[in-house]
């Protein structure tokens, strides 16, 4: 935004109280705060913590864009996840950043996925086999069992068994810290969360040590390869925070977009009706396991994923920390303020994506193509040259699920749950649980 306009100081920013609506109703309350107070407000987290806001696709242009140099990574993500998973992609910034992430770019690109596509499928296909013998599954749970086998599986070369279970127990307990102080003193939680890291760093350097003796051609085994212009390999260190947040970044979210995804459809038969008839009239075989040109294909299930990544983004928002003063809205940010773009907000300015509440997938097809309409209005992967590096594994690897299912089975949701998205902090989750009976298709 032009600094030619009068600017008002930082102080002078509308500063909003956190409520339980901000954990149990984000996106509604983000884009209410943005309505009565504009694009940019800070939050009272806390008496020494009031990040600055910014919401709307014109913010998000800024930070993730045109302003992008005023920010960075390290000093908003660090704080978040730098004690317990080091330094890793997600928060490096500049040259280093650059560096890293060219050498992971290769494996994620489209025609990669073909590569992925047969584990995803070979995942997919043996965890819900059962399903209709069990009867009842939680979504959250199975989705999330699926997506961490997967990214073990693809990314780092671990096959699923006993040893993965392990490894996804331990980034739970890092990841969702379960605390009762009726049962544990904060010394007591510290020294879990203190045993469950080196537990998982052992099993992960254990992998990293053999790679080393052995190369392979996946994500990790492109890593361990790598040298800098000096020849130097990545350290220890460097590798097992890149392992740790590719193994979290590429699960936690893809969990949540999945179980939405299943879940909106099971109550919504009309728009599931119309996902059944894509699916049918795909070309191929139907019972063999479905390829990169059918999931390619398959518009009207892809409208309804962005649909769930809309309305409850498995991300809420991204935090930066400023380095360099900037404006914006008519308010002057300093260097050393956190800032955060809000990405559950964005989703739901009714002014950008009408009835933001309404599931409504047909908002992304012709003619209305609300997310074309404006640019940087629909984020959940973020944007810019930052944008998820995943973005592709977790497109193919949500539609690939939720084919199968869809094809072999129908959902009923429990009667009497509250399903919800809660946003303990930057991610948010359906924490509960989403229960649903299933039974074979067509029966
Ligand atoms: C539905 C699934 C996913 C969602 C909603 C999601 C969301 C996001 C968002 C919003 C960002 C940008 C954060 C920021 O601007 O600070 C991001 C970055 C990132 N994501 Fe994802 N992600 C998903 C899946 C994945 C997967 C499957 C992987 C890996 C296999 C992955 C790896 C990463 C990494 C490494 C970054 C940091 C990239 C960088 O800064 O260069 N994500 N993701």
């Amino acid at each position: 935004m032009s600094a030619s306009v009068t600017t008002a100081p930082f102080e002078q920013i509308p500063t909003v109280r956190r409520n339980d609506d901000a954990m149990y109703d984000l996106p509604a309350w983000m884009a209410r705060m943005a309505q009565e107070h504009g694009p940019i407000f800070r939050v009272a987290v806390r008496p020494d913590f009031q990040p600055v806001y910014l919401v709307g696709p014109e913010a998000n242009r800024f930070v993730l864009h045109t302003g992008r140099e005023h920010f960075s990574h390290d000093r908003g993500w660090s704080p978040i996840i730098g004690p317990q998973f080091g330094h890793g992609i997600l928060n490096m910034d500049g040259e280093e950043h650059a560096r890293h992430r060219k050498m992971m770019n290769p494996a994620f690109t489209i025609a990669y996925m073909a590569r992925y596509l047969p584990i995803m499928n070979e995942v997919i296909a043996a965890r819900t086999a059962d399903w209709t013998a069990r009867g009842e599954v939680d979504l959250y749970e199975e989705t999330r069992r699926i997506t961490f086998d997967v990214a073990a599986a693809a990314l780092t070369g671990l096959a699923t068994g006993p040893e993965v279970d392990r490894l996804r127990e331990l980034f739970l307990t890092l990841l969702h810290l379960d605390f009762d102080p009726q049962r544990e003193t904060w010394e007591q939680v510290y020294g879990r969360l203190r045993a469950a890291r080196e537990e998982l760093h052992t099993l992960l350097l254990r992998h990293i040590t053999a790679r080393r003796a052995a190369p392979t051609d996946d994500l990790l085994g492109f890593m361990v390869a790598a040298r800098d212009e000096e020849g130097r390999p990545l350290s220890d260190e460097q590798l097992l925070a890149h392992v740790d947040i590719l193994l979290i970044a590429g699960h936690e979210t893809s969990t949540t977009m999945s179980a939405w995804l299943l879940y909106l459809l099971a109550v919504h038969p009309e728009y599931l009706a119309r996902v059944h008839a894509e699916l049918d009239g795909l070309p191929g075989d139907h019972t063999a396991p479905i390829t990169l040109e059918q999931v390619k294909a398959m518009r009207v299930l892809g409208n309804a994923m962005s649909e769930a990544g809309r309305l409850h983004p498995p991300v809420g928002s991204g935090p930066r920390g400023v380095v360099k003063e900037f404006t914006f809205g008519g308010y002057t940010v300093p260097a050393g303020a956190q800032v955060r773009y809000s990405i559950a907000g964005a989703h739901w300015l009714p002014d950008v994506f009408p009835d933001p509440e309404r599931f409504d997938p047909d908002r992304f097809a012709p003619p209305r193509e609300e997310d074309k309409r404006t640019p940087y209005a629909l984020i959940p992967f973020g944007g810019g040259p930052r944008i998820c590096i995943g973005v592709n594994f977790a497109q193919v690897e949500i539609k690939a699920l939720a084919a199968h299912v869809l094809r072999r089975y129908t959902l009923e949701p429990v009667a009497g749950q509250r399903i919800a998205q809660i946003y303990p902090g930057i991610v948010g989750a359906p924490l509960g649980g989403i229960r649903v009976r299933v039974a074979p298709r067509g029966a």
